[in-house]
Protein backbone atom coordinates (compact mmCIF):
# COMPACT_ATOMS: atom_id res chain seq x y z
CA UNK A 1 0.00 0.00 0.00
CA UNK A 2 2.62 2.33 1.17
CA UNK A 3 4.82 1.49 -1.84
CA UNK A 4 1.82 2.23 -4.03
CA UNK A 5 1.46 5.41 -2.95
CA UNK A 6 4.82 6.31 -3.27
CA UNK A 7 4.54 4.92 -7.07
CA UNK A 8 1.66 7.30 -7.65
CA UNK A 9 3.09 10.24 -5.89
CA UNK A 10 6.21 9.82 -8.61
CA UNK A 11 4.11 9.67 -11.15
CA UNK A 12 2.15 12.47 -10.21
CA UNK A 13 5.44 14.19 -10.18
CA UNK A 14 6.96 13.63 -13.11
CA UNK A 15 3.62 14.43 -14.67
CA UNK A 16 3.54 17.71 -13.47
CA UNK A 17 7.42 18.67 -14.70
CA UNK A 18 6.61 17.82 -17.77
CA UNK A 19 3.76 19.53 -18.03
CA UNK A 20 5.67 22.94 -17.01
CA UNK A 21 8.19 22.03 -19.55
CA UNK A 22 5.71 22.14 -22.11
CA UNK A 23 4.10 25.06 -21.22
CA UNK A 24 2.97 27.70 -23.92
CA UNK A 25 4.86 30.40 -24.51
CA UNK A 26 2.00 33.46 -23.72
CA UNK A 27 2.04 35.97 -26.83
CA UNK A 28 2.38 38.72 -24.57
CA UNK A 29 6.57 37.35 -23.68
CA UNK A 30 7.22 36.93 -27.26
CA UNK A 31 7.84 39.87 -28.81
CA UNK A 32 10.00 42.96 -27.40
CA UNK A 33 6.91 45.39 -27.11
CA UNK A 34 5.80 43.15 -23.93
CA UNK A 35 2.18 43.35 -25.29
CA UNK A 36 0.39 40.64 -27.44
CA UNK A 37 1.72 39.90 -30.90
CA UNK A 38 -1.93 40.48 -31.86
CA UNK A 39 -1.90 43.86 -31.20
CA UNK A 40 -1.62 46.53 -33.58
CA UNK A 41 -0.29 49.56 -31.50
CA UNK A 42 -0.07 52.59 -32.84
CA UNK A 43 4.04 53.92 -32.68
CA UNK A 44 4.54 57.20 -30.55
CA UNK A 45 5.57 59.92 -32.31
CA UNK A 46 8.78 61.72 -32.82
CA UNK A 47 10.66 63.93 -34.49
CA UNK A 48 14.07 63.95 -36.30
CA UNK A 49 16.13 67.05 -34.82
CA UNK A 50 15.35 70.33 -35.86
CA UNK A 51 18.79 71.86 -35.17
CA UNK A 52 20.32 73.52 -38.44
CA UNK A 53 23.75 71.99 -39.13
CA UNK A 54 26.46 73.47 -36.56
CA UNK A 55 23.76 73.44 -33.88
CA UNK A 56 23.89 69.89 -33.35
CA UNK A 57 25.30 67.51 -30.07
CA UNK A 58 27.40 64.78 -32.05
CA UNK A 59 25.84 61.58 -30.92
CA UNK A 60 28.12 58.55 -29.26
CA UNK A 61 28.78 55.93 -32.11
CA UNK A 62 26.15 53.04 -30.80
CA UNK A 63 29.41 50.52 -31.95
CA UNK A 64 32.51 50.74 -32.94
CA UNK A 65 32.78 50.93 -36.85
CA UNK A 66 28.61 52.24 -37.01
CA UNK A 67 27.85 55.40 -39.26
CA UNK A 68 27.60 57.64 -36.87
CA UNK A 69 24.16 59.49 -36.63
CA UNK A 70 23.37 62.77 -38.25
CA UNK A 71 22.61 65.18 -35.39
CA UNK A 72 21.77 67.87 -37.84
CA UNK A 73 18.32 68.93 -39.96
CA UNK A 74 18.84 67.07 -43.58
CA UNK A 75 15.12 68.59 -44.76
CA UNK A 76 16.74 70.37 -47.40
CA UNK A 77 19.48 68.31 -48.30
CA UNK A 78 17.70 65.18 -49.56
CA UNK A 79 17.10 63.65 -51.60
CA UNK A 80 21.09 62.67 -51.97
CA UNK A 81 21.44 62.16 -55.48
CA UNK A 82 24.31 61.66 -58.53
CA UNK A 83 23.71 65.16 -59.65
CA UNK A 84 22.87 66.70 -56.41
CA UNK A 85 24.89 65.88 -52.61
CA UNK A 86 24.77 68.85 -50.35
CA UNK A 87 26.27 67.16 -47.56
CA UNK A 88 29.31 66.84 -49.49
CA UNK A 89 29.28 70.58 -49.42
CA UNK A 90 30.18 70.93 -45.25
CA UNK A 91 31.86 67.16 -44.91
CA UNK A 92 34.24 66.85 -48.01
CA UNK A 93 37.50 68.38 -46.37
CA UNK A 94 40.37 65.62 -47.60
CA UNK A 95 43.15 67.48 -45.80
CA UNK A 96 40.97 66.88 -42.30
CA UNK A 97 40.12 63.50 -42.27
CA UNK A 98 40.58 61.80 -39.31
CA UNK A 99 40.73 64.75 -37.11
CA UNK A 100 39.44 65.91 -34.44
CA UNK A 101 37.16 69.23 -35.29
CA UNK A 102 35.89 72.46 -32.42
CA UNK A 103 32.11 71.87 -31.84
CA UNK A 104 30.24 73.42 -35.00
CA UNK A 105 32.37 72.83 -37.24
CA UNK A 106 31.67 69.80 -39.95
CA UNK A 107 33.14 66.65 -39.01
CA UNK A 108 35.32 65.88 -41.94
CA UNK A 109 34.30 62.53 -43.79
CA UNK A 110 37.14 59.89 -42.60
CA UNK A 111 39.43 58.54 -45.01
CA UNK A 112 37.61 55.74 -45.58
CA UNK A 113 35.20 58.03 -47.77
CA UNK A 114 37.95 58.76 -50.29
CA UNK A 115 38.71 57.37 -53.27
CA UNK A 116 41.96 59.10 -53.67
CA UNK A 117 42.68 61.52 -50.73
CA UNK A 118 45.12 63.70 -52.39
CA UNK A 119 42.55 65.07 -54.73
CA UNK A 120 39.68 64.33 -52.29
CA UNK A 121 38.02 63.02 -55.00
CA UNK A 122 34.81 60.88 -53.18
CA UNK A 123 34.48 56.88 -53.38
CA UNK A 124 31.48 56.05 -55.42
CA UNK A 125 30.58 53.28 -52.46
CA UNK A 126 29.98 56.82 -50.59
CA UNK A 127 28.10 58.52 -52.27
CA UNK A 128 24.79 57.98 -51.07
CA UNK A 129 25.61 58.94 -47.52
CA UNK A 130 22.01 58.86 -46.81
CA UNK A 131 22.15 54.75 -47.28
CA UNK A 132 24.11 54.62 -44.10
CA UNK A 133 23.57 58.11 -42.28
CA UNK A 134 20.17 58.89 -40.38
CA UNK A 135 19.28 61.49 -38.36
CA UNK A 136 18.31 60.05 -34.76
CA UNK A 137 15.23 61.08 -33.03
CA UNK A 138 15.19 60.80 -29.03
CA UNK A 139 13.28 57.15 -28.76
CA UNK A 140 15.07 55.02 -25.83
CA UNK A 141 16.02 51.93 -27.07
CA UNK A 142 13.82 48.65 -26.66
CA UNK A 143 16.88 46.46 -25.79
CA UNK A 144 20.08 48.12 -24.24
CA UNK A 145 23.46 47.75 -26.50
CA UNK A 146 25.66 46.28 -23.68
CA UNK A 147 28.38 45.64 -25.91
CA UNK A 148 29.99 48.68 -25.68
CA UNK A 149 30.09 51.83 -27.12
CA UNK A 150 32.32 54.53 -28.14
CA UNK A 151 34.91 55.15 -31.40
C1 LIG B 1 25.78 73.34 -43.90
C2 LIG B 1 26.75 72.32 -43.57
C3 LIG B 1 26.29 70.87 -43.47
C4 LIG B 1 25.57 70.14 -44.38
C5 LIG B 1 25.00 70.60 -45.73
C6 LIG B 1 25.46 68.81 -43.85
N1 LIG B 1 26.10 68.73 -42.64
FE1 LIG B 1 26.36 67.07 -41.50
N2 LIG B 1 27.25 68.16 -40.03
C7 LIG B 1 27.52 69.51 -40.11
C8 LIG B 1 28.07 69.95 -38.84
C9 LIG B 1 28.51 71.37 -38.49
C10 LIG B 1 28.15 68.81 -38.01
C11 LIG B 1 28.65 68.70 -36.55
C12 LIG B 1 27.48 68.67 -35.61
C13 LIG B 1 26.81 70.00 -35.58
O1 LIG B 1 27.48 70.96 -35.19
O2 LIG B 1 25.61 70.09 -35.95
C14 LIG B 1 27.62 67.71 -38.80
C15 LIG B 1 27.52 66.41 -38.35
C16 LIG B 1 27.19 65.34 -39.15
C17 LIG B 1 27.34 63.94 -38.79
C18 LIG B 1 27.84 63.41 -37.44
C19 LIG B 1 29.33 63.23 -37.50
C20 LIG B 1 29.90 62.90 -36.14
O3 LIG B 1 31.01 63.34 -35.91
O4 LIG B 1 29.26 62.21 -35.32
C21 LIG B 1 26.94 63.19 -39.85
C22 LIG B 1 26.92 61.68 -39.94
C23 LIG B 1 26.51 64.11 -40.86
N3 LIG B 1 26.68 65.40 -40.43
C24 LIG B 1 26.01 63.71 -42.08
C25 LIG B 1 25.47 64.59 -43.01
C26 LIG B 1 24.74 64.16 -44.19
C27 LIG B 1 24.48 62.72 -44.59
C28 LIG B 1 24.37 65.31 -44.85
C29 LIG B 1 23.54 65.42 -46.10
C30 LIG B 1 22.25 64.74 -46.10
C31 LIG B 1 24.91 66.43 -44.10
N4 LIG B 1 25.53 65.95 -42.97
C32 LIG B 1 24.81 67.78 -44.48
C33 LIG B 1 27.32 70.32 -41.22
C34 LIG B 1 26.62 69.98 -42.36
C1 LIG C 1 28.47 52.49 -46.99
C2 LIG C 1 28.11 53.24 -45.81
C3 LIG C 1 28.45 54.73 -45.76
C4 LIG C 1 28.15 55.69 -46.70
C5 LIG C 1 27.42 55.52 -48.02
C6 LIG C 1 28.66 56.93 -46.17
N1 LIG C 1 29.22 56.71 -44.93
FE1 LIG C 1 30.02 58.12 -43.70
N2 LIG C 1 30.58 56.69 -42.38
C7 LIG C 1 30.30 55.35 -42.50
C8 LIG C 1 30.90 54.63 -41.39
C9 LIG C 1 30.80 53.13 -41.14
C10 LIG C 1 31.56 55.59 -40.59
C11 LIG C 1 32.36 55.34 -39.31
C12 LIG C 1 33.77 55.07 -39.72
C13 LIG C 1 34.58 54.34 -38.68
O1 LIG C 1 34.07 53.99 -37.61
O2 LIG C 1 35.75 54.12 -38.98
C14 LIG C 1 31.35 56.88 -41.24
C15 LIG C 1 31.82 58.07 -40.75
C16 LIG C 1 31.44 59.33 -41.25
C17 LIG C 1 31.68 60.60 -40.60
C18 LIG C 1 32.37 60.81 -39.24
C19 LIG C 1 33.87 60.89 -39.34
C20 LIG C 1 34.55 60.98 -38.00
O3 LIG C 1 35.76 61.28 -38.01
O4 LIG C 1 33.95 60.74 -36.95
C21 LIG C 1 31.16 61.58 -41.41
C22 LIG C 1 31.15 63.07 -41.17
C23 LIG C 1 30.59 60.91 -42.57
N3 LIG C 1 30.78 59.54 -42.45
C24 LIG C 1 29.94 61.57 -43.60
C25 LIG C 1 29.47 60.94 -44.75
C26 LIG C 1 28.96 61.64 -45.91
C27 LIG C 1 28.83 63.15 -46.02
C28 LIG C 1 28.62 60.69 -46.82
C29 LIG C 1 28.11 60.90 -48.24
C30 LIG C 1 29.00 61.63 -49.14
C31 LIG C 1 28.87 59.39 -46.22
N4 LIG C 1 29.40 59.58 -44.97
C32 LIG C 1 28.58 58.16 -46.81
C33 LIG C 1 29.55 54.75 -43.49
C34 LIG C 1 29.12 55.39 -44.65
Amino acid sequence: MKRQLLLYTGLFLALGACATANQPISDEAMGLSKTSVFNDPAPAAFDYPAERPGAGTRYEQSYHTAPPMIPHDISAFVPVTQSKNLCLSCHQNAAMAGQAVPKGVPTPMPVSHYSDLASGKLDGSRAVCTLCHAPQAKVDPLVENRLGAGR
